[in-house]
């Protein structure tokens, strides 16, 4: 069967590449569920993939095949899954344990091993293929009435897995109701942050660079977010008037930022760090500031990556609360569709290039 892949650490290398068609027998004890993908969609660990900054290639092979947001449609199933059937919508996790002892208990996003398992980023192939084989412990099954949205559930994950653990460590406060939240970048994983936040009642303002108009802003209006631009009001302008946030959720890809966000951040607030930074920027910050003022306040600063099932879950929750609050919202963010797998290449220009992209996706396959 056709995939896309890779040559990881290098730039520009996608090409359509042959893998041989996986089996349900792969997966041990007759627990293989198979899927044939329907789409996948692209985002900035892509980018960073496809200009050779990050990824790795599974052993023994010399490509990589990319894609970890996807949804597709269970195909077959072995003898020892219960949990899901043929004609099940499904969308699978990225992650795969490694050896720790949080691997061991199904938080593999939360692996203590240097080394980690991602499907389509690191060591392992991803969905940007014909079908894949897997365990259904790393699949979760979409309601009927969310699949138009669905290829969207794995950057919503990375966003929950987010929120949900600044109020897991904010137990420490017993109470802990936040007010006001910042979400630092507009890109899909902002949006789907900023979404979260709305859901949950938060007055919500996403700071972006692009200025008015711009379609990304507009989304935000509609779900009752405001939208500031950078290049006509600073961060610390915002705070200084309306006051400092309780929770800053930072996905804008640019790590300076981290440091403003620090700054933004009140007293008992968590800073919830989402950026996958390639590079080797250095900045001069005001260390004794920043650091007092987090003493002072009792604040938190914290890493999150990837998600486990449990977060898919919680975004498949979210989803339907998305589209009673806001109907039809969330398709909106499907901005750039691209149809059959061989036309990868226009999905990646869409990516690079295109203007108002939220977000580009593949229909590898039609849905009968
Ligand atoms: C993916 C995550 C992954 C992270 C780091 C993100 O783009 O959505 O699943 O853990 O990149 O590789
Ligand atoms: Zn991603």
């Amino acid at each position: 069967m056709k995939a896309v892949g890779i040559t990881p650490r290098k730039a520009h290398t996608a090409r359509l590449v042959e893998l041989p068609m996986p089996d349900v027998d792969h997966v041990p004890n007759g627990r293989g569920v198979k899927v044939r993908i329907l789409q996948v969609g692209v985002d900035g660990t892509d980018k960073e993939l496809h200009l050779g900054e990050y990824g790795a290639a599974p052993e023994g092979f010399d490509f990589l095949v990319t894609g970890h947001e996807s949804f597709g449609k269970v195909v077959e199933v072995g003898p020892n899954v219960k949990e899901l059937e043929v004609g099940d919508y499904v969308v699978p996790t990225v992650r795969r344990p490694g050896h720790s002892l949080f691997d061991a208990i199904g938080n593999y996003d939360m692996t203590s091993d240097a080394t980690y398992y991602e499907r389509g980023i690191n060591l392992r192939h991803g969905y940007m293929t014909e079908f894949f084989v897997d365990d259904p412990e790393y699949i979760v099954k979409v309601p009927k009435g969310l699949k138009h949205i669905a290829v969207l559930l794995e950057p919503m994950s990375i966003c929950e897995k987010g929120i949900i653990q600044a109020y897991e460590i904010n137990r420490r406060l017993k109470v802990w109701r936040p007010r006001r939240v910042a979400v630092m970048g507009a890109g899909p994983i902002g949006l789907l942050a900023a979404l979260c936040c709305r859901i949950r009642n938060l007055e919500t303002v996403v700071f972006g660079v692009d200025k008015r108009p711009f379609r990304n802003a507009e989304l935000l209006d509609e779900i009752g977010a405001s939208y500031c631009s950078v290049q006509e009001r600073s961060v610390e302008q915002e705070y200084k008037e309306h006051g400092r946030f309780d929770m800053i959720f930072e996905a804008t890809g640019f790590s300076p930022v981290v440091f403003d966000s620090m700054s933004a951040l009140a007293n008992n607030g968590c800073l919830i760090l989402s950026s996958v930074t390639g590079g080797k920027r250095k900045v001069e910050v005001e260390a004794d500031r920043l650091n007092l003022e987090f003493v002072l306040g009792n604040k938190v600063m914290f890493g999150t990556v990837n998600a486990h099932r449990g977060y898919f879950e919680q975004g498949l929750s979210d989803f339907a609360l998305s589209e009673a609050e806001f109907p039809g919202w969330l398709s909106k963010l499907l901005s750039h569709p691209v149809d059959g797998l061989e036309n990868f290449k226009q999905v990646l220009t869409h990516l690079f290039e295109a203007k108002n992209c939220t977000k580009a996706y593949l229909n590898v396959s039609k849905d009968d």
